[in-house]
């Protein structure tokens, strides 16, 4: 059976960050009545600095369950966390000094590592905070999508569904760090809500792709999240839906 996928579209960016801080603080309440605490693989990339500044406020922020609430990511660029190019440290700035959550609960890879270390250091700190070597279950993935089709830092062309639970990678996009790492399939696709969010008319064309062309996951890597018991919510705006087949 395909997992439950949704669609939703919203007038511009500002609409789709609203709708974007609601769900995420929906599902960490949802998640802490259920089994006590949130754990969440934020998206690095511009598309979700809205979403983060929104979480810092109220109301979001004021009936968000922080204590409870684990912080991980995605991807991260092979930089310093003060570096401006680090995933961690756009949260850093935009979310963290607003919010009661506890220092221990932020489970950053460490950019500052040789990628070898950094990979087996965040594996680790997987692996402490699942308790064991079964595959952590994520409550949400969030992510983005690059005009290439990649997510996180599953780039074209790199394997579909390698074994590990953290790959390093070597990946040239928008002259961003070359030098990555980032979770894979097989941990994206054990979370329980997987929320994608996509704005901009650059992003047209390849949404239209992923969404509703043919089934490419080595040159569409965006295609190769398919929960295996979770859910896909696809958050777009106007711009960048403006190519795909159905709204739903
Ligand atoms: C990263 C990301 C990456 C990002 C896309 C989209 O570290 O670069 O996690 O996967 O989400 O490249 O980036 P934009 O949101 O800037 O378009």
């Amino acid at each position: 059976m395909p997992e439950p996928f949704t669609r939703q579209t919203f007038a511009d960016a500002a609409a789709l960050n609203q709708a974007a801080a609601r769900l995420l603080t929906t599902l960490a309440q949802a998640a802490v009545a259920e089994h006590g605490r949130f754990s969440i693989a934020l998206s690095g990339g511009s598309t979700p600095t809205g979403v983060y500044e929104l979480w810092a406020q109220p109301p979001f922020r004021d009936v968000m369950p922080w204590p409870q609430t684990h912080l991980f990511w995605g991807d991260e660029r092979l930089v310093p966390p003060d570096n401006a190019d680090s995933n961690y440290r756009q949260v850093a700035d935009l979310l963290l000094p607003h919010v009661p959550i506890p220092p221990q609960n932020v489970h950053r890879a460490k950019g500052e590592l040789a990628m070898a270390t950094a990979v087996a250091d965040y594996t680790q700190q997987l692996q402490e905070f699942a308790g064991g070597t079964a595959v952590p279950r994520l409550d949400v993935v969030l992510l983005g999508l690059g005009s290439d089709g990649h997510t996180a830092s599953l780039f074209p062309g790199s394997p579909v569904n390698p074994p590990e639970w953290v790959v390093g990678v070597t990946a040239n996009y928008d002259g961003r760090p070359a030098q990555r790492l980032s979770l894979t399939p097989l941990v994206i696709n054990q979370a329980r809500h997987v929320i994608f969010l996509v704005t901009g008319a650059n992003k047209a064309a390849v949404l239209a792709k992923v969404l509703d062309g043919p089934h490419q996951p080595d040159q569409l890597p965006a295609q190769r999240i398919q929960p295996k018991n979770g859910e896909v919510t696809w958050l777009v705006d106007t711009a960048a839906a403006q190519n795909i087949n159905q709204i739903t």
